[in-house]
């Protein structure tokens, strides 16, 4: 078996796979809480409704059905290891297709915008799956990707949230996930030639608002047993964090959502918008 099957499989059958009963609303809890964000920075890339888009790892399909409502003139293809929870009948501009995007690949310039959020983080080959991405976008094409940054377990000023965050960031290391991957986007996207890159920063963790919280929980509730199975955590210190999660007495900030984004030079090299202009 190769090295990405194994990794794809990982993720089928891990901390984050599809047939635990909470993953769909850890899904759409994570939507809830960047999809501000991420709506706000493609809202600035003037979107033409003729565009063809491609969501990589849509998940639960909620940027996928956003870009589908601003291309009546063009199309959207939603890739996902397991596109179960996206619904491929949102849209006629929406075509849903099942791929391992380690194995699996497009037509040279097929799109106009390629956007992926918390996918490559999990992806083993991830820079290379960025060469190919950048060969998918025409010239002139954007490509923008979001990935969290874990911030150091130690940090955190709460005991009891050190030791789940520890066998949190400990269990995902374990599964193939890169937790500083994030930080590294921008250097890779100009080292694949892209132009015009930029990037912003979004804070998450404890404390910052209540879906966050309630994202910190079903992720308690659900890699809990995993954790305790493992090792790395006890059930009373579950219990612990599960306290602190429903009372937490000020924020504590341990990841950074990275969007990063850039484009594919044109043959002119014309310039559109810079980095400052979508920041
Ligand atoms: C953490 S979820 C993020 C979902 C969505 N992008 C969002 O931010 O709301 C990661 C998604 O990437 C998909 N994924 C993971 N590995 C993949 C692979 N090798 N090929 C295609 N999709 C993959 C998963 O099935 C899952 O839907």
């Amino acid at each position: 078996m190769s090295e990405t099957t194994l990794t794809a499989e990982a993720y089928a059958t891990g901390l984050l796979n599809k047939d635990l009963p909470t993953e769909v609303s850890r899904l759409r809890l994570l939507e809830q809480t960047y999809d501000p964000g991420t709506f706000a920075l493609l809202e600035k890339l003037d979107i033409d409704p003729s565009w063809q888009c491609l969501e990589l790892g849509a998940g639960a399909g909620s940027v996928a059905y956003w870009l589908a409502d601003r291309v009546p003139y063009g199309g959207v293809v939603a890739a996902d290891l397991d596109p179960r929870f996206i619904d491929a009948d949102h849209s006629p501009q929406l075509s849903v297709r099942r791929m391992d995007l380690n194995e699996e690949d497009f037509a040279p310039g097929s799109f106009d915008l390629v956007h992926a959020r918390a996918v490559f983080m999990h992806l083993p080959r991830r820079e290379e799956v960025l060469q190919r991405a950048v060969s998918w976008l025409r010239p002139g094409g954007r490509l923008v990707l979001e990935d969290v940054y874990f911030l150091p377990a130690e940090d955190s000023p709460y005991p009891e949230w050190r030791q789940a965050q520890r066998a949190w960031l400990t269990a995902l290391a374990a599964q193939g996930i890169d937790l500083a991957w994030a930080r590294r986007t921008p250097s890779r996207f100009a080292a694949a030639g892209l132009e015009s890159v930029g990037v912003a920063v979004t804070p998450g963790g404890l404390g910052i608002d209540a879906v966050q919280d309630e994202l910190l929980r079903i992720r308690l509730l659900q890699s809990g047993h995993s954790l305790v199975d493992a090792g790395l955590l006890t059930e009373a210190q579950i219990d612990r964090a599960r306290t602190l999660v429903a009372h937490v007495p000020a924020p504590d900030v341990s990841t950074f959502l990275y969007s990063s984004w850039g484009r594919r030079p044109t043959a002119d090299r014309a310039v559109g918008p810079g980095p400052r202009d979508i920041a």
